[in-house]
């Protein structure tokens, strides 16, 4: 099996493409899918050499596999990161670069803003470890910075965030921790490495749901976490090679092949993103419109700053609360309801009753969550449909 090696050379779009091939005896064109379990030796002291570390070579798929290892090196080309583990989920993903890294007797801060299962962690699984969790409002630098105990070991935040729209300044609180020698973690999935680079903003760890853009087409669960420290990844190696989050190499390959069209995906469907809230600005049965890239958004400038174009994710809050919300989905002919997000396909949701619904009633509106608030995954379709379908389905309110 033969590694390419020349790419770091290339630009992104080159590396999408040829980065992290690893071409087996027969030369094919497409990268090949190694779907097995384990691995054989030419002789058992070769064996007892990759087991002691002596020697390369892969072990067990659960903690490496050649096509789950493209899939790896790719995404790390993308990220600027010296190290990716694939796992089987984004919130696998999640969970591994924080149990890797955390004990009991730590202190995580956490922004509140953030994906349902995200919080779920942060606030509510750790602390039955014995991890103490603060949940502070992120868009303030002054929050982070008060919430800093002697034993603060990690910060968490995701931007923009999922459903709000929120930002957090990455490179603002990469400085704290730098200043406390607190680990930062970024959730990057609304943006991913096409618009936002959290590593050159300052964050050590980054991990992703590839679940969502990666894939980009709703067809299977992946994750991966990212990082550029040794120490770190051996952590997070470790407790991948114990627990088992690990990805499926079919699935890991679905990834590998989407990654070569998420640059072209990303910014086309950000182009319709950016129309559609033009479109939705100020339209009289919306109350409320964010994407990041609008003049509208409170955080614009931060958003020019750290984000290089606004993503395909986008709020808005349908005057009238959940029933005129509702009405208005229901009347949607091309945009199709559901709860995933990411996809070709443009997709709406109401948080509140979905993907939110767990969290409590003040909590949700402290978030923003109202009961008319919708969010929507805008997709690759033609820019002119989708607002055709939009505009058909507010007049019905
Ligand atoms: C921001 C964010 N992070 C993490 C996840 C979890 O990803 P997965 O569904 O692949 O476990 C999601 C899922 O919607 C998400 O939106």
């Amino acid at each position: 099996m033969s590694d390419i090696k020349h790419t770091k050379q290339y630009s992104a779009q080159t590396n999408l493409i040829h980065g992290g091939t690893k071409r087996s005896q027969f030369g094919e064109t497409s990268e090949a899918i190694f779907m097995n379990s384990g691995y054989t030796y030419e002789s058992a002291s070769i064996a007892a050499q990759r087991f002691a570390g002596d020697a390369e070579g892969f072990i067990y798929t659960r903690f490496g596999n050649p096509t789950t290892k493209m899939f790896e090196d790719r995404l790390a080309m993308l990220d600027g990161a010296a190290y990716c583990y694939a796992t089987a989920t984004g919130m696998a993903a999640a969970n591994t670069s924080l149990f890797a890294i955390l004990k009991a007797g730590d202190h995580i801060v956490a922004g509140r803003a953030m994906f349902g299962s995200n919080l779920y962690i942060a606030d509510e699984l750790l602390p039955r470890f014995g991890v103490a969790s603060t949940i502070v409002d992120g868009r303030y630098i002054q929050a982070w910075k008060d919430a800093v105990r002697p034993n603060t070991k990690v910060f968490l935040l995701e931007s923009p965030t999922n459903p709000g729209i929120e930002l957090v300044d990455i490179k603002a609180v990469s400085q704290i921790c730098k200043e406390n020698g607190i680990i930062l973690i970024v959730d990057n999935v609304f943006a991913t490495s096409i618009l936002q680079q959290p590593f050159e903003l300052g964050a050590d760890i980054v991990f992703y749901s590839a679940t969502k853009l990666i894939d980009g087409q709703g067809r299977a669960m992946a994750g991966a976490v990212l990082c550029n420290d040794e120490e770190i990844a051996d952590q997070i190696l470790t407790y991948i090679r114990q627990t088992g989050p690990s990805a499926s190499p079919f699935n890991a390959w679905l990834m590998l092949k989407g990654l070569e069209t998420l640059d072209l995906r990303v910014q086309q469907q950000s182009r319709n993103a950016a129309k559609l809230a033009d479109f939705l600005h100020g339209h009289k049965h919306i109350s409320k419109m964010l994407y990041p890239m609008h003049e509208s958004h409170p955080q614009i400038e931060l958003a020019k700053t750290q984000m290089s174009g606004g993503g395909n994710m986008l709020a808005i809050e349908i005057a009238g609360g959940q029933e005129q919300a509702f009405k208005f989905c229901d009347a949607l002919d091309l945009v199709l309801y559901s709860n995933n997000l990411g996809d070709t396909k443009s997709l709406i949701c109401h948080p509140a009753t979905t993907t939110h619904q767990r969290l409590d009633e003040d909590f949700r509106q402290e978030l923003g969550i109202t009961s008319g608030l919708l969010r929507l995954n805008v997709g690759l379709e033609s820019v002119d449909d989708l607002i055709g379908d939009i505009d058909q389905a507010l007049a019905r309110l």
